[in-house]
């Protein structure tokens, strides 16, 4: 449990891509202890099992039993892959894990909108419906989880809205990933609905080489916090990202793990940051 939080501040902690397996089990409990430590509030932002197996989502929920802060999270493909998706939900759920999809979630005045998302690429090179019927289709999958996002944000009055996704909405988080396959990590959109509703924060996974940090054209912030992202990127911390959110003042999330994780390097190894 956090020992510091302040009752105008929520610190919110966000990761993704940490795919549970239970050929290779290895546990993420100290990183959640730390997370615990650190943060008011987790969020997962999908892939959180490798093949998509309830067996895997149980492994997780092991782990996630001893976490004493909230949990949001939304599912990844790899949740989908052996089609026991409605099992991880109700598994995780169990352990009070709050799975979005459509969904929204509000926490001490700081409203969370969830969807899976989808791909078909971003900007013009984005893929329209048009010509075969399986095309067509293809693309009203991405319209579809927009949609859902739309209308779960129209229902969050909250004056701070952060949105999580699996899929990235816009090509500045995926940078770094061969550019053949951008087309199936995410879609330009997932873009529009949060410009529509002037959302804070976006959290995404999907893109494991991508880059940490970009921002919607409208100059709202986006972060990709993809295990493997933060594991190359911040190798002077733990790997996920904190943030400071003002439930009542509109306005960005503050990034905190610089200044807590530079003080930290001078004062242990191993805890997690002093507050
Ligand atoms: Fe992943
Ligand atoms: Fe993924």
């Amino acid at each position: 449990m956090s020992t510091s939080s302040s009752e105008d501040t929520v610190r919110l902690a966000a990761l993704a891509d940490i795919h549970y397996s239970k050929s290779a089990p290895t546990s993420l409990q100290p990183l959640f202890m730390q997370i615990a430590e650190s943060a008011d509030v987790l969020v997962l932002c999908g892939d959180l099992t490798d093949y998509g197996l309830a067996e895997e989502a149980r492994l997780l929920a092991k782990d996630l039993t001893q976490v004493k802060v909230p949990i949001v999270a939304v599912l990844g493909n790899h949740d989908y892959e052996a089609d026991e998706q409605r099992q991880i939900v109700e598994i995780l759920g169990e352990v009070g894990v709050h799975v979005l999809d459509g969904d929204t979630w509000e926490f001490r005045g700081v409203g969370f909108a969830g969807v899976r998302g989808f791909c078909g690429g971003f900007g013009r090179g984005a893929l329209a419906a048009w010509g075969e019927r399986i095309i067509k289709d293809f693309v009203h999958e991405a319209v579809q989880e927009a949609l859902k996002l739309e209308a779960a944000l129209a229902r969050l009055s909250a004056p701070q809205r952060i949105v999580l996704m699996h899929y990235a909405p816009i090509a500045a988080t995926v940078k770094g990933e061969p550019a053949e396959i951008y087309p199936f990590l995410g879609s330009s959109r997932l873009e529009d609905p949060l410009s529509r509703f002037d959302v804070t924060a976006v959290f995404h996974g999907h893109a494991h080489k991508g880059t940490p940090e970009g921002q919607t054209q409208t100059g709202i912030p986006v972060y990709n916090v993809s295990y493997p992202v933060l594991k190359a990127n911040y190798t002077d911390r733990p790997p996920f990202r904190l943030f400071e959110v003002h439930p009542n003042v509109k306005g960005d999330v503050t990034p905190l793990a610089e200044r807590r994780w530079a003080r930290r390097a001078s004062d242990h190894d191993v805890e997690g940051p002093a507050a």
